[in-house]
């Protein structure tokens, strides 16, 4: 069954003027120049959605970027499985319990067959999870826990050891995937804050509990608040836990995270980036794209009201950042202590979303005299103020990548198709990973870091410091 058109061919004739003639081509060459322009540059780039299935069940979405004119996009192109192996090598699937599982190296590698087979496998074989209440339990003897789950208790290098880095953690749900997390950037010289969401269940909150209570340098916040996403409390959550690892002497920097992202770089590859750092902090900052109604408005909540908002009590430059912040340790005390960074604060509480203002603006006010402090034009950009805490595909540019996993509200969440483009990229941390989707991929990016974290240390992988310290905002900062 297919949708062709039949153009009937009627018995109409039409007498065309010649002058009518002539500009009706002239509007044609016109119109079929500008299309071939769009074209060209891409304005009409759109993606193409497949579904993925087997045995009418679906299991993921495949999305490509096709250059198709935008009326397309509204005819969302399905694809099957078979499908997809047209493009794909065909497999022989015919028992899918008795498909090997691929391995990392070959999904790194874009080996397409095992791109295909790690696709039909995750669906068809079971991925045993823990359940979060399952945690108290597991953790109950925590010498046996550390050990089981090869958690390195000693600092790997020198070099590490005397570069601490301090993390906060924000979650709300799925403890297995948090200790994942946990276990491939911990190390014992290091801190970590975990907030968990008070809204959380109570085994997500005893879950994470009693994983703090195996380790010194990890502990809950002090302070739990509940999260609402575009209110204060997410700058709340995260001041709560900046305040609580301050009285931590030794970390230099700290970074935030929350428990649906995973780094792409090994502890040693991240102190030696901060290190280039060099005291600058890395927290994104946009004037041109600031929504200003956010800071001209008193808001209640995630609701704006009509009444103006007067100016900020401070110099401060007004810009707009993201979620993710990689903070110097002077920055975090001036955050914390200094008069006008506190004024500041109290300013943004009924400003929208005050979390994306708040250390962005800091760090785009060279003159309150801000550690780290970008002295340069506030407008993040790939070429001299480059985002190297996150890396995110939001499908738009700059960060317009395509997606093989699965797109929920504009963000990626990566599948094994994605583990080429993530082993290759340089930022620190990725985001974001769902452990329910496509486990494999979570699997792999252990396997990765892991891997990279013991060839360091038997010396035949090295670091590569060019990129990092090619960046303005790492040589022009307070
Ligand atoms: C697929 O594999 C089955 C069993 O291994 C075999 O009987 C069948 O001939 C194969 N089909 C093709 C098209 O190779
Ligand atoms: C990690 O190392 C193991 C052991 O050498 C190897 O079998 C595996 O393929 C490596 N994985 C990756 C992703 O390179
Ligand atoms: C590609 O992956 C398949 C399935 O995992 C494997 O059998 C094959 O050897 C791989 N090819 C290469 C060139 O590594
Ligand atoms: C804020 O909104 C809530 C309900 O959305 C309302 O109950 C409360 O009175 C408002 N507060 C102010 C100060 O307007
Ligand atoms: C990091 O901190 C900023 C500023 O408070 C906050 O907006 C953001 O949600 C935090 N990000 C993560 C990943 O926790």
């Amino acid at each position: 069954m297919s949708d062709l058109m039949y153009i009937s061919k009627g018995p109409h004739r039409f007498v065309i003027s010649k002058l009518f003639g002539k500009i009706l081509i002239w509007l044609l060459i016109i119109i079929i120049t500008l299309l071939l322009i769009s074209y060209i540059y891409g304005i009409w780039t759109i993606e193409l959605v497949y579904s993925v299935g087997h045995n009418s069940q679906k299991y993921g979405t495949f999305i490509m970027k096709a250059r198709l004119p935008a009326f397309l996009s509204k005819y969302e192109k399905k694809k099957s499985l078979t499908d997809l192996m047209k493009e794909f090598p065909k497999v022989n699937v015919t028992d899918v319990t008795q498909i090997a599982k691929p391995t990392c190296k070959d999904l790194i590698r874009w080996n397409k067959t095992a791109i295909v087979l790690a696709l039909i496998y995750q669906q068809n074989m079971p991925f045993a999870r823990i359940p979060d209440a399952q945690y108290p339990i597991l953790t109950a003897d925590c010498a046996k826990f550390i050990k089981e789950k090869q958690y390195i208790i000693e600092p790997i290098t020198k070099e590490e050891e005397e570069f601490p880095i301090a993390f906060s953690i924000l979650i709300y749900k799925d403890i297995e995937q948090f200790e994942r997390l946990l276990r491939i950037i911990y190390r014992p010289q290091n801190y970590y804050c975990v907030h968990v969401d008070i809204k959380a269940s109570q085994s997500v909150h005893d879950g994470a509990r009693s994983l703090a209570r195996c380790f010194e340098n990890v502990f809950i916040a002090t302070k739990l608040v509940n999260v609402l996403w575009g209110s204060y409390s997410v700058l709340e959550a995260e001041l709560i836990c900046m305040n609580d690892l301050w009285k931590y002497k030794q970390w230099k920097y700290f970074i935030n995270l929350t428990g649906l992202e995973f780094p792409l770089q090994t502890n040693l590859d991240i102190v030696k980036i901060l290190k280039i750092f060099h005291g600058a902090n890395n927290i994104e900052g946009t004037v041109l794209r600031m929504n200003k109604d956010r800071v001209s408005y008193i808001h209640n909540m995630t609701h704006s009201t009509t009444i103006s908002k007067g100016p900020p009590p401070v110099p401060v430059t007004l810009t707009k950042g993201s979620v993710h912040i990689t903070a110097s340790r002077a920055f975090v005390d001036y955050v914390l202590h200094d008069d006008r960074a506190l004024k500041f604060k109290k300013w943004v509480k009924d400003t929208g979303i005050p979390d994306e203002t708040f250390f962005s603006s800091l760090n785009h006010s060279p003159q309150l005299e801000v550690p780290g402090a970008y002295r340069g034009i506030p407008e993040s950009d790939p070429n001299t103020y480059p985002l190297l805490t996150r890396f995110k595909n939001w499908g738009s540019k700059p960060f317009d990548y395509p997606c093989y996993g699965l797109r929920v509200r504009r963000i990626c969440t990566f599948g094994v198709a994605d583990l080429k483009l993530l082993s290759e990229r340089r930022e620190m941390f990725a985001n974001k990973f769902q452990l329910n989707f496509q486990p494999m991929t979570y699997e792999c990016m252990e396997e990765l870091i892991h891997n990279r974290t013991r060839d360091e240390q038997r010396g035949i992988l090295g670091f590569d410091s060019t990129l990092y310290d090619s960046f303005d905002f790492i040589h022009n900062h307070v």
